[in-house]
This record gives structure tokens, sequence and C-alpha cells, in this order.
């Protein structure tokens, strides 16, 4: 699949590389330097290279928006027209000291997101996990009992994209319904960061929904 990261930092860089090392061709877009860019489509190896939001955009069937909500408008902006697209959306609604979600209860990041971009599909996923733990999930692949990954949006094809791309980062995929649900998958996050950075043991934290009964 061709994948386009719009933004390169701890969340797109590390998926992105994950991306690439699954088999998909990926560009690496949106960070302030271009030679950082080009260093993680190198170091990536397989089919990644380095790109302005444009290209990153022009040819993906998939893009991963993974910029702080303030950089929404203007990745957007650079991006261009993202009619038919898949965005795969991990970037949360925090204000601008990162405090607290400017949306929420009765909206979301993933919902204003769709607003912006209506003619694309927007899927919220990848953000419930934080950034420490991806490369240790990838690596754990093989293993029985995956972690989840909760995942919501309103396309069913965009949505099976994004579950066989959560598939190939290592996650065991989990729909949890329409993108309304982001509501309170993006609250959620907020949980398994005070988990992670907060709590004891350190910022590779996963998790796994378990049913019981039949
Ligand atoms: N980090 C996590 O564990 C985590 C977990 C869940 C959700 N999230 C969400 O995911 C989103 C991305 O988080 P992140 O931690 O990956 O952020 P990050 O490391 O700061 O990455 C953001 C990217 O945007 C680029 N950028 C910022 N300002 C720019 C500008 N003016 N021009 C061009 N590029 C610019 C940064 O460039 P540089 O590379 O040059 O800095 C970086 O590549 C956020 O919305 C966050 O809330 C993060």
């Amino acid at each position: 699949m061709r994948i386009g990261i719009l933004g390169s930092g701890l969340m797109g860089g590390k998926l992105g590389t994950l991306f690439a090392r699954a088999g998909h061709d990926v560009v690496f877009s949106y960070a302030r330097s271009e030679q950082k860019l080009e260093k993680l489509a190198r170091e990536a190896k397989g089919g990644a290279r380095a790109g302005t939001p444009g290209e990153a955009a022009r040819d993906a069937e998939a893009l991963l928006l993974a910029v702080h909500w303030s950089r929404v408008d203007d990745v957007l902006k650079q991006a261009g027209d993202v009619s038919g697209k898949v965005i795969m959306t991990c970037s949360l609604p925090m204000s601008s000291d990162d405090s607290g979600l400017v949306i929420a209860h009765t909206s979301s990041g993933a919902e204003a997101l769709a607003k912006k971009v209506r003619r694309a599909h927007v899927v919220s996923a990848f953000g419930t996990v934080p950034s420490e733990v991806l490369f240790g999930v990838y690596e754990a692949r093989r293993r029985t009992n995956r972690p989840s990954l909760v995942y919501c949006g309103d396309a069913q094809r965009a949505k099976d994209i994004t579950a066989s791309l959560i598939r190939d980062v290592g996650f065991d995929p989990v729909d949890a319904g329409p993108l309304r649900i982001a509501r309170y998958l993006e609250p959620f996050t907020l949980l398994i960061a005070q988990l992670a950075y907060e709590g004891e043991g350190g910022p590779e934290l996963a998790y796994r929904f378990l049913r019981y009964g039949k």
C-alpha cells in the first residue's frame, strides 16, 4: 500500500518506519528539517522516501495524520486535495500547552477533522498507545496475545484498510464503531498516557481487551 505520513515525529516517524518494514511504500513528510525526513526514510529501509505533504498525499491510498492539534490546518493546507483518501488520525485535540483536550464530550478531534476534510474518509486509530511501545509490539508480533488497538470510523473500506495496517504493526484491531466513538477513545488515550508517563514501569505500555463467557 502507498502510505503518506503527515507529521514525522514520535508517532509518524515510528509508524511510518514500521509500515515500511511491513512492506508498504511510505512517504515521510512534515518535519522542520528535510534531513530528518531523509534519515527516517533511509533507516526505515524498504520502500520509504522523504517528501512534501503534497507529495505524501498525492498517490497515497492512506494517510497518517500525526501532528500536534495546533498544526492540523497547516499540514492539511500543504497536503492539498485529499478527496477520497483514507486519513488515519492519531492526533489528539490537545491545547497548545498539552494540559487538556480542547474538544470533548459533544465532539472529538477526529470528528472535527472529518468536517475539515469532508471528502476524505477519517478513521481514528493508532493514538491510544504511546510511541515508546510501538517497536516492541512490532518485534513481538509473532507471539500470541497481541495487544489490542481500538479504532473507529464511518467508512467501512477505510476501516478495513486501517485494520489491516494495525495488524501489520503487531496489534489486534478492535473496531469500536462509528467516528463519533472517538469522543470516548480520545479521553481513554489520556488515561493511557497517565499510566505510561506517570505510572510505574515506564512508557512501553499497551493494553488488551478480554472477553469472558461464550
Ligand atoms: N507521542 C505519543 O506517544 C502520542 C501518543 C498518542 C497520540 N499522540 C498524538 O499524535 C500527534 C503527534 O504526536 P507526536 O508525539 O508524534 O508529535 P511530534 O513528535 O511533535 O511530531 C510532530 C511532527 O510535526 C512536525 N512539525 C511541528 N511543527 C512543524 C512546523 N511548523 N513545520 C513542519 N513540521 C512541523 C514535527 O517536526 P520535527 O520532527 O522537526 O519536530 C514532527 O515531525 C499529536 O497530536 C499527539 O497528541 C502522540
